[in-house]
């Protein structure tokens, strides 16, 4: 069987660490796209050099010419700039459109039968652009999110109860922005939903909270702390958690932002809900049932990501 082509758009940090786990994992072959002269093809050669020591038979080239990712199976799009400290991820989106503007071209003319999978900032806004600019099958471009804000949900439950991380389940759901929904009721430790899980003594309900509160925010701790740039280790993974879903059929049900048509009741948008990843892209839309307080807080994030989707349009009115 031919190997897999996965092209990384960006050379950045989360490009880099992406092209380090692909190759790691022998995932496939690696094009690593910037339009950075340079970059990309130092990044891939460093990273090539140590497959030999981590045994790993996948090419990795760098490039500066979209026509490189000609058929490639993975696109997973980083492009753009991440935010500094005191800025919001929206700050981001006038820029970050523009570059989206030229990867949905760049995809669409050499790669229009790949998985694409967005990173860049304001997420759900940028990945609702990529694929109006790149005109490839809605079900086949998504947003990675929900997977980097569950991780960090269930990361912080795991450190706090003292259960493995194996045995941690956790959801958010709604937007990548501060008023993420992180799904209480349906997020387990060790199987008992997080209300069963204070009252059986893991943690208690104020460091219950404190997590809520700390993962809507886990972006911005990092930014914090870095100073120069965003997260990119666990941005990676999540990402490289949906291509191989994709890849391997393994259809795993990922917190993902998909394209919404009628479910949740809500459609043309991208917005964060589990999906199931499989060898048709998004294949199926899984719906939680959310009570009162829950549908108020994911309209409220679903309000705010439909806000950055008409400034996309005011910005560029090709999209309008
Ligand atoms: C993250 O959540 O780490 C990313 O969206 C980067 C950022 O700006 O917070």
């Amino acid at each position: 069987m031919a190997r897999a082509k996965i092209a990384l758009i960006g050379a950045g940090m989360i490009g880099g660490t992406l092209a380090h786990v692909a190759a790691r994992e022998a995932l496939g072959d690696v094009i690593l796209f910037d339009i950075a002269e340079g970059t990309p093809q130092g990044k891939a050669l460093d990273i090539f050099q140590a497959s030999a020591v981590f045994g790993a038979d996948v090419s990795l080239k760098g490039a500066n010419d979209y026509a490189d990712i000609a058929g490639a199976d993975v696109c997973i799009v980083t492009a753009g700039v991440p935010r500094k400290p005191g800025m919001s991820r929206d700050d981001l989106i006038g820029i970050n459109l523009k570059v989206m503007k030229a990867v949905g071209e760049g995809i669409a003319k050499h790669a229009p039968n790949a998985f694409v999978i967005c990173i860049t900032n304001p997420l759900d806004a940028m990945v609702w652009a990529l694929q109006k600019f790149s005109g490839l099958p809605k079900e086949k471009v998504v947003g990675m999110a929900g997977v980097l804000d569950s991780a960090r949900f269930a990361a912080f439950l795991a450190e706090k109860t003292g259960v493995s991380i194996q045995d941690i389940h956790a959801w958010t759901l709604g937007g990548h922005g501060d008023d993420m929904v992180p799904m209480v009721r349906h997020s387990t430790v060790g199987g008992l939903s997080l209300p069963d899980a204070v009252a059986a003594g893991f943690l208690t309900q104020d460091e219950l909270d404190a997590i809520v509160k700390r993962t809507r925010g886990g972006g911005g701790e990092i930014v914090a702390l870095l100073k120069t740039g965003s997260a990119f280790y666990a941005p990676a993974e999540s990402a490289i958690a949906m291509a191989k879903s994709y890849l391997l059929d393994q259809k795993r049900v990922l917190p993902c932002a998909v394209w919404l048509s009628g479910e949740y009741g809500l459609s043309d948008l991208y917005v964060g809900v589990p999906a199931l990843i499989g060898a048709g892209g998004v294949e199926k839309i899984v719906e939680f049932t959310t009570n009162d307080e829950e549908k108020a807080m994911f309209a409220k994030s679903v309000e705010s990501v439909q806000g950055l989707i008409e400034a996309c349009k005011v910005a560029d009115a090709s999209l309008a």
